[in-house]
């Protein structure tokens, strides 16, 4: 099957007074029709500013898709579109679903009215009264009770979990071919994030829609997704099929990864494993792995030279020297909770 989105090479930097932040660095990627991705990392390594690429969403920030970069969407690059075409794509080809529906949603309108907005900008043809009835069957899909009701709503009407499911609505109502979701329920507490999560889940199957679900905790992808990326300082370090990511990892930063899931049952913050050292500066060059400081395997060339992809599989590969076939052999931790997902 032709990919859906194909991504080449695609940098992005901020161009602020102390110099250059390389956000994301040589990222490449594909989606197939239906397909699920989850792009997985800690803070900061480049998983919204790449996803925010693909519709060229950076509003007033001084963010740069740099030369040589491909975003093709439908074989057509977003990198390169005009203004007008790339209105299109947004909500009818690509719909967002963002971490904060609070400050996504528009405040001053009720929510019937920002779901028919969105609807009739990209369906010129369809009629007000229409529209508003389709807007109450995305309620009802997306599981908000007494949708004729609740259309006359405001945001701040509604509790965090319905505003989430009402960001939703707007993002399926033109039936986009793929669904980003950008940590979508970080913001929700825990009863109130599975049953997003199931929902999404469940529209994923009913719409039959590509999805790119972003994420910092690999505990919850396992159910969702088909493909894992694992991301840092902006760039991919291990990509693969989620048994691939999740019984065979192997790169060390996915290691720590996966033992930073906390345990089912876990009670007390303190026992959660967090990854030691400090986060890579997104202004140096990459002219080293930027993991080996942090990293427990790191040899002397890790610090004189970026490894690049090594592939394993079709579908899996990592960036990393201990793939080398003159590397030392080196066991992965057998503490992984990766597997009690499986
Ligand atoms: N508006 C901005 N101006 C300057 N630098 C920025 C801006 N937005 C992001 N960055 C830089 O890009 C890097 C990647 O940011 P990004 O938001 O993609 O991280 P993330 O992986 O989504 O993290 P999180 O899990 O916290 O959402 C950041 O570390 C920061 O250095
Ligand atoms: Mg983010």
């Amino acid at each position: 099957m032709d990919n859906i989105l194909e991504v080449k090479n695609l940098s992005v930097s901020f161009m602020s007074y102390i110099g250059e932040i390389r956000a994301v660095r040589d990222v490449s990627f594909s989606l197939k029709p239906g397909e699920t991705l989850a792009i997985v990392g800690e803070s900061g390594c480049g998983k919204t500013v790449t996803v925010k690429a693909l519709m060229r969403l950076f509003g007033n920030s001084a963010a740069v898709i740099k030369e040589g970069s491909q975003i093709l969407f439908r074989g057509q690059d977003i990198a390169k579109m005009k203004k007008t075409d790339l209105y299109n794509i947004r909500g009818s080809g690509i719909g967002m679903i963002f971490q904060d529906p609070m400050t996504s949603l528009n405040p001053t309108m009720n929510v019937g009215d920002q779901i028919v907005e969105g609807i009739r900008t990209h369906d010129q043809k369809i009629s007000r009264r229409d529209a508003i009835a389709r807007a109450v069957k995305l309620l009802e899909l997306v599981g908000i009770p007494s949708p004729e009701e609740r259309i006359k709503n405001y945001p701040h009407q509604l509790s965090g979990g319905m505003r989430q499911r009402v960001m939703i609505a707007i993002a399926i109502a033109c039936s986009p071919d793929i669904i980003i979701a950008d940590e979508p329920t970080t913001a929700l507490d825990v009863t109130i994030q599975a049953q997003v999560l199931e929902l999404l889940r469940e529209l994923k199957d009913k719409l039959n829609t590509a999805f790119i679900l972003v994420t910092h905790d690999l505990g919850i992808v396992f159910d969702f997704s088909d493909r894992i990326q694992v991301m840092y300082a902006g760039r991919i370090v291990e990509r693969g099929t989620k048994h691939e990511i999740y019984k065979n990892p192997v790169h060390p930063y996915t290691w720590a990864l996966l033992n930073s899931i906390p345990r089912r049952g876990l009670q007390s913050k303190d026992e959660l494993y967090s990854i030691k050292g400090t986060p890579p500066d997104l202004m140096l060059p990459l002219e080293s792995c930027p993991f080996a400081p942090r990293c427990d395997y790191a040899m002397p060339i890790c610090k004189a030279r970026a490894p690049q992809e090594i592939a394993l599989s079709d579908t899996h590969g990592a960036a990393c020297w201990l793939l080398h076939s003159m590397a030392p052999k080196v066991e992965r931790p057998g503490t992984l909770r990766g597997a009690d997902n499986e």
